[in-house]
């Protein structure tokens, strides 16, 4: 008898600058992995040969002279070839894939930020992700100041990309906008409080895999 193979689960970081997003997906990946589950770690924009392409021409900035709604559309573009490229094999292969950044990121960055209309962005959803959303969605949740203070020490001297680079007022509404992301969605999203040292966010994300994935 032929055995059923088993769909990966999918796991995706949200947030603003400086929310330690990468050292938690590392530090669950290493847990999973040790918990004797495949893992595949990936990030957006890129995640696939094509998509990296992409990332270089909306974090360098040269696709910010076509305004928001463009680069909305690169990011979709980019999140398409992703997925069909990387996301979906491994999920098929029982891999239990852990994105940094994904829908959440367009949502709250070109949507509820720059102002391209949210009808647009579920359309551009639609089409590329369809019904393929995250079993969980972390958005690790800390105060603007404290995130750009940590990117700042990190950066040491290095130029900001162009999102990072963005004004104090606009880093706050990207915030607003991943909480209000998941007050609407509570059953997908789960808000962690990334201001606390990094061993005590990773527990709470690990409480909530253990709760709501039983990995
Ligand atoms: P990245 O270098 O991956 O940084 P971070 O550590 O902050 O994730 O940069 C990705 C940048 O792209 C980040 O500033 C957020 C932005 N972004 C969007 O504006 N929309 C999107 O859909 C995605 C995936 C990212």
């Amino acid at each position: 008898m032929q055995q059923a193979i088993e769909i990966g689960r999918f796991i995706t970081f949200e947030g603003g600058e400086g929310a330690g997003k990468s050292t938690q997906v590392g530090i669950l990946a290493d847990r999973l992995s040790r918990s004797g589950r495949p893992v595949f770690v990936t990030r957006e924009p890129g995640g696939s040969p094509a998509a990296e392409e992409i990332r270089q021409v909306l974090l360098s900035g040269q696709a910010a002279q076509f305004g928001p709604l463009a680069e909305s559309v690169l990011f979709a573009v980019a999140r398409g070839d992703h997925i069909d490229n990387a996301i979906r094999g491994a999920l098929q292969q029982g891999q239990w894939v852990i994105c940094d950044r994904f829908i959440d990121s367009t949502r709250a960055y070109q949507g509820a930020t720059a102002g391209v209309p949210r009808g647009l962005i579920n359309a551009l959803e639609k089409i590329t992700v369809g019904a393929l959303l995250p079993d969980v969605t972390f958005v690790l949740d800390i105060p603007v100041e404290e995130g750009l203070a940590r990117v700042a020490a990190r950066a040491e001297g290095q130029e900001l990309d162009r999102f990072e680079s963005q004004e104090l007022m606009t880093h706050e509404r990207i915030r607003r906008g991943f909480l209000d992301i998941a007050e609407e969605e509570p059953s997908r999203c789960a808000v962690v409080d990334a201001s606390q040292p990094e061993a005590m966010v990773a527990e709470d994300v690990w409480e909530t895999v253990l709760q709501r994935l039983n990995p």
